[in-house]
């Protein structure tokens, strides 16, 4: 039998043990034991505050599971008020910024700043008495908030206790509650499994979470929390800077932002605006903009404070990437290979950086799904260069007449049927090439950047080659004059001329350009390349039987009955020859694709989880410099499986089916004897 004094340090070690674990997990990203392990010890530790509830206490890492709803929050004044910021959103407006810190501080030369990302959540203030996270709040007015403690226990990457020997009186900390951006996708595929409605974007889903009554459905959502400041502090000396104190505070074990930075003057601070800019997407999380906070605390402090926001720091906002609008009308479009998508016609609207007018519906499903209505107003979104969706409804503007979206039964373009297989999410046009809007499509797609590369031959100089019957196939392009192009709208002799010279470099091309531009259902640019690579030739590729398209990898039934029938239509083989004739060559037999050499050659790998030191990105090229593929699904052909923290099904599937499981040292361990080899 242990004694009480022998539970009591068993209980202390669990506690820290598991609270290392919980860090290293949640806030640095790179756990150490295998989750089964975890649960061990969390259960040893539950088991024995069971048997001992004297040893039991409030910032116990069992006490992060929730606990009994409340009836209503109740309200915390703040001891330090929380103020906002201003905001600036041209590079002027940061100038001047700049200029009136200078001038406050009477500064010789620059200031230095601190740079961190503005985090798209809701702020909160934790308060730690004696090291103990006694009280967490939500901002609320600034002055005063709620009471969302027992909310705030669940979050695995707020720490209950400061790991220090030390602890300051009181800390306030504050910071912004968000959800990751894949946490935010998980939940809502719950949520639609459940038949639940879905959150319109990750800062409503954090928002959502948060103000829950009952902190074990808080539990269930995984929230994480960023922290970007103090609030009152007594019994502890601040460090002399901002960038100091959020120093300190990650030595604390609080998570702070990666991309937190240091800034001189204002052209360190649009140079770090546009870099964080160009990373925006890449990030994990949503952010609204970037802050800018001059670095020196007694600087600061002699800054001051004008109304509710600070002179010493001014949000710099990206353009939104959402806003409302009304939804006019729903029409189809009709893709490439026929598929009709429904697109929002809306009032226009400035969203991410331009006036938006259309946006995608994606298909029928997702319009029952989000219940959008004709009349509605609606949320757009349109993030980096990705086509504007529409997100959400607002179900409390929606008018008394808001007719829902019905698919029509024939093509808008050429009259054909419409028709939707029963397990296929998207409605085609059966036209074929015979419809024009499908044969335009697949013309431009013929002429892209990554396909046959034709500079100049833009969509509204397709539309006219088609409309006036000039061009059918990707063959007739090869055939146009002069004379022909010259007479075209908006087009003269030097223009004419640019297009054919174009046209003719675009001749000496790939084989894997040229397979990927004939549009082959299926067939993207990666497939493109494996069968290049794999069949070396034309010919070979077009006599292959779906037994030998299916041994080129990643390459399964539905892939290789796309490219059967395609070469399989006489007219496509026609078109094929025709071009061939017009001059359309590359090289071709063995090695006529990019060689993969390296001794991963031939090897497909699938990533899944997250890795601890390297992103995907990095896994990736890694993985494919040294002559691997790296495919999206797990199948019999799959080499290695790479897992991280928190992988998916690829992951169980890879253990069905025996692949073999690396974890990143092991893939290290496999490039780094392919580089020993080489
Ligand atoms: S500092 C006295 N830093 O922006 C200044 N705020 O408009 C206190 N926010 O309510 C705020 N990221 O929710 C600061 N890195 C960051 C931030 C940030 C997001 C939010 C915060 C605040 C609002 C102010």
């Amino acid at each position: 039998m242990r004694s009480l004094a022998q539970v009591e340090a068993r209980v202390r070690q669990l506690r820290e043990e598991i609270e290392g674990h919980n860090y290293r997990y949640y806030v640095l990203d790179a756990p150490s034991i295998p989750d089964a392990e975890y649960d061990r010890l969390f259960r040893e530790l539950q088991q024995l505050e069971a048997e001992h509830p004297q040893f039991l206490n409030p910032d116990s890492p069992t006490q992060r599971v929730g606990a009994q709803p409340l009836e209503a929050f109740s309200q915390v004044t703040h001891r330090v008020p929380m103020l906002s910021l201003n905001n600036a959103f041209e590079d002027e407006e940061v100038a001047a910024f700049d200029r009136r810190v200078r001038e406050g501080l009477a500064a010789a030369g620059e200031v230095d700043y601190a740079t961190e990302p503005k985090f798209d959540g809701l702020a909160i203030s934790l308060s730690y008495e004696n090291g103990i996270l006694v009280q967490g709040a939500t901002r609320g007015d600034g002055f005063t908030g709620e009471d969302v403690t027992a909310n705030l226990k669940t979050i695995k990457s707020i720490p209950l206790r400061l790991p220090v020997a030390e602890p300051p009186r009181l800390l306030e900390v504050r910071g912004e509650v968000l959800m990751l951006k894949r946490d935010f996708e998980r939940l809502n595929a719950q949520q639609r499994e459940k038949g639940e409605k879905e959150f319109a974007n990750p800062r409503n889903a954090a928002a959502g979470s948060l103000r829950q009554l009952d902190s074990r459905v808080t539990a269930e959502r995984r929230l994480t929390f960023f922290a970007y400041g103090v609030g009152a502090v007594e019994g502890a000396d601040l460090p002399a800077s901002h960038q100091a104190v959020m120093d300190w505070l990650a030595g604390m074990r609080f998570p702070v932002s990666r991309e937190r930075a240091l800034a001189r003057g204002v052209e360190g601070l649009l140079a770090y605006y546009r870099r964080i800019g160009e990373e925006r997407e890449s990030l994990p999380y949503d952010i609204d903009g970037v802050v800018y906070k001059v670095n020196d605390l007694a600087a600061q402090e002699r800054l001051g404070f004008v109304a509710r926001a600070p002179r010493f720091a001014v949000a710099h906002k990206f353009p939104a990437q959402e806003a409302m609008t009304e939804l006019l009308g729903i029409d189809v479009q009709v893709g490439r290979t026929g598929a009709i998508t429904p697109v929002a016609r809306l009032k226009p609207v400035f969203v991410g950086g331009v006036t938006v007018t259309n946006a995608t519906l994606h298909n029928e499903d997702e319009i029952r799904r989000k219940d959008v209505h004709i009349g509605d107003t609606v949320i757009v979104r349109r993030a980096g260069d990705v086509i504007p969706e529409v997100v959400a409804v607002v179900p409390e503007k929606r008018p008394i007449l808001a007719p829902e979206f019905v698919m029509p039964k024939a093509c808008p373009e050429c009259g054909s049927h419409i028709m939707r297989l029963p397990d296929e999410a998207i409605a085609r046009c059966t036209g074929g090439l015979y419809c024009p809007a499908q044969r335009k499509q697949a013309i431009l797609h013929f002429a892209s950047r990554r396909a046959m590369d034709v500079e100049g031959l833009g969509d509204k100089l397709v539309d006219q080659l088609v409309d006036k019957g000039l061009v059918n196939n990707p063959a007739d392009l090869y055939r146009l004059g002069m004379n022909t192009l010259a007479n075209l709208e908006r087009m003269a002799e030097k223009s004419a001329q640019n297009l054919l010279d174009a046209l003719e470099k675009s001749k000496r091309t790939t084989l894997a350009r040229f397979v990927y531009a004939l549009g082959i259902r299926n067939v993207g640019e990666a497939t493109a390349k494996d069968l290049a690579r794999h069949f070396g030739s034309l010919d070979a590729l077009m006599a292959a039987d779906g037994e030998r398209l299916q041994q080129v990898p990643d390459v399964g039934p539905v892939v290789a009955d796309s490219i059967a029938q395609f070469f399989a239509e006489a007219h496509n083989r026609e078109v094929i020859a025709q071009l061939r004739e017009q001059g359309v060559a590359w090289e071709e037999g063995p090695g006529a694709a990019p060689s993969a050499g390296g001794t991963l050659a031939g090897k497909t790998f699938v990533l899944t989880g997250t890795l601890p030191a390297m992103s995907r990105e990095a896994a990736k090229e890694k993985i494919e410099a040294a002559g691997g593929k790296v495919s999206g699904s797990v199948s019999k052909k799959t080499d290695y499986v790479v897992a991280g923290a928190e992988p998916g099904s690829k992951f169980t599937k890879a253990q069905e089916l025996g692949v073999t499981i690396l974890d990143e040292a092991g893939l290290l361990a496999l490039l780094e004897q392919e580089k020993g080899e080489a």
